[in-house]
């Protein structure tokens, strides 16, 4: 029983590390040079120019990596049953994931649609804040060994020819008076309220009975706080979490609803970081 408070205490320990230390600017830039102009939309955490074939022997590798990194919140058949699950997250969601089930909240494709590489290698690599460690100090062989790995659990990964990737259209617009209060009105009129509040706060008319879909109560975030965002608070991915949604975790995509309109998302973006300020 000592041992695993103790365990606890010293994971959460990391995760404030990995928290406060964040993403280093000069780090992200010599990353994007590294090919994020090649991808649709922005994948910060890389660099995927240069990764280690995927193949059967990687796959047994990242499964060893696997055992010594991630065994104990994911469990030991990745079906997000570890000893750790239980004490993170015993009555609310998130539990981590079953890495089985196919369903990806921190994705740059369709809804309903498995994630690119990329986006699997951003998630290890930052973390999500408050609920797994980043593992950007592992070298990024390995965590490409993890994404191969991951894949391998979901059949479904080999059948992907043609992935339905979000475009993302434009680039974030500058932050004025004029562009926040364009964003606040969109806020409105697709009434992200009901869920996240009139004041961005989480606590919208729905929030009380949100649930994930393995049946935990869910609450929207409280979206003054940039520094809990899960999928990142840059403006480009607040672009993407709007657009893709987060599969499995009640935040709703609203690709459809914004094809033709990209513009008014990038208004949206400011009306949400400017709730931060
Ligand atoms: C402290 C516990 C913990 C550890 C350690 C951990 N995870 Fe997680 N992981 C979680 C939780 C909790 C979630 C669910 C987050 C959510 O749904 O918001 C998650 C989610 C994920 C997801 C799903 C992302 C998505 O798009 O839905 C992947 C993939 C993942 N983890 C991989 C890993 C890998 C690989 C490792 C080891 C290198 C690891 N995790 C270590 C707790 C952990
Ligand atoms: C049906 C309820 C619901 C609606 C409507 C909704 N959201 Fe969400 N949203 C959620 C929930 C729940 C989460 C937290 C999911 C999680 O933690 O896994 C969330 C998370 C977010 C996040 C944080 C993402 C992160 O990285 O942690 C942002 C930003 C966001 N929503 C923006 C919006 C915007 C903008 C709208 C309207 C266009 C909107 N949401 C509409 C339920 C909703």
């Amino acid at each position: 029983m000592k041992k695993v408070s103790h365990f606890i205490y010293s994971l959460s320990a990391a995760m404030v590390v990995s928290v406060v230390v964040g993403l280093p600017g000069a780090a992200q830039a010599a990353e994007k040079k590294a090919g994020a102009d090649k991808v649709l939309l922005p994948i910060t955490v890389s660099p995927y120019t240069k990764r280690p074939q995927e193949n059967a022997k990687a796959v047994a590798e990242g499964r060893a990596i696997y055992a010594r990194a991630c065994i104990y919140c994911h469990g030991v058949e990745a079906k997000g049953d570890g000893p750790v699950a239980f004490y993170l997250s015993r009555d609310t969601a998130p539990r981590p994931r079953d890495l089985t089930s196919g369903v990806f909240k921190f994705r740059s494709t369709a809804s309903g649609e498995l994630p690119q590489d990329e986006d699997i290698f951003r998630t290890i690599s930052r973390g999500v804040v408050g609920y797994m460690p980043g593992f950007e100090g592992m070298a990024p062989s390995d965590r490409w060994k993890l994404v191969y790995y991951i894949k391998s659990l979901v059949p479904d990964f080999k059948e992907i020819e043609d992935p339905d990737i979000i475009k993302m259209v434009g680039t974030p617009l500058p932050s004025n008076s004029v562009s926040i209060n364009k964003g606040y009105k969109v806020y409105q009129d697709f009434k992200c309220w009901e869920c996240h509040g009139g004041g961005g706060r989480g606590d919208g008319k729905k929030a009380p009975e949100l649930k994930d879909d393995w049946g935990f109560p869910l609450p929207p975030r409280d979206l003054s706080r940039l520094s809990a965002y899960k999928n990142g608070g840059e403006s480009e991915d607040i672009y993407r979490t709007i657009m893709a949604g987060f599969d499995g975790g009640a935040m709703p995509s609203f690709a459809d609803f914004f094809d033709g309109n990209e513009e008014d998302v990038w208004h949206l973006v400011n009306y949400i970081r400017s709730l931060s300020e």
